[in-house]
């Protein structure tokens, strides 16, 4: 246990049911999920193309990952959730608060689901645990996120958790095929 031992970690723990009754919990990770995470997120990354980051660019060694975990968990304005059906995991979302004094009571969000898990209800859960946590930090008071345009379920998603759209980086990104896509700012206030 030594090498976790700095880590805060596990402040979380809450269950909940898929829509089809599966049960799963909403935790923090620790770095003994750096492994699993990374599989994780090149099982989403080559799943979607809704994402900035393509599986060819996704270079994240353990150790690095291990490191990210760490700092996270550590600092009290950044949060990190896992959710998990039959101990492995199935979303993930990250919340990390802006480093610059001035803009230090914002925050952006990044959440996603495994492909055999969505529409279930946990990308939901993930986003709503963020917000509680948020409205209790006294920091936090404008959570952000960025979507492709494109992205309509996590825009439909983002607007039912009361999400506004603040804005829009016109053309910002070019998919494979030379289709281009604005990405979404949305936000919503915490305090
Ligand atoms: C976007 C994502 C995180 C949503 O998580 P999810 O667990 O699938 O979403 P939920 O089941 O919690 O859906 C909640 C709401 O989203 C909307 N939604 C979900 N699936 C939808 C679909 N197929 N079509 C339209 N709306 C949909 C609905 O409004 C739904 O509300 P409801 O349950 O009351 O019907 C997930 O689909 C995902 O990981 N996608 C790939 C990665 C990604 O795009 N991440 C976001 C980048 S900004």
């Amino acid at each position: 246990m030594g090498k976790y031992m700095s880590e805060i970690g596990s402040n979380f723990y809450n269950e909940y049911q898929t829509k089809e009754g599966k049960r799963f919990t909403i935790e923090q990770p620790t770095s003994e999920h750096a492994d699993e995470l990374i599989n994780y997120s090149k099982k989403i990354f080559s799943s979607t193309d809704q994402v900035l980051t393509t599986p060819e660019e996704y270079s994240m060694t353990v150790d690095n990952e291990i490191e990210w975990i760490k700092i996270l968990n550590n600092n009290p304005n950044s949060l990190l959730l896992i959710a998990k059906l039959n101990s492995a995991i199935i979303g993930f979302l990250f919340f990390i608060s802006n480093s610059k004094k001035k803009a230090s009571h914002t925050g952006e969000f990044g959440v996603s689901v495994h492909p055999d898990h969505q529409g279930q209800g946990v990308g939901k859960r993930l986003i709503e645990t963020l917000l509680q946590w948020a409205r209790k930090n006294s920091q936090i008071e404008k959570v952000v996120l960025q979507v492709f345009a494109t992205n309509k379920k996590a825009i439909e998603l983002y607007k039912k958790i009361g999400f506004i759209e603040e804005g829009r980086h016109i053309k910002a990104i070019k998919q494979p095929d030379g289709t281009y896509v604005d990405i979404v700012q949305m936000f919503i206030e915490t305090h």
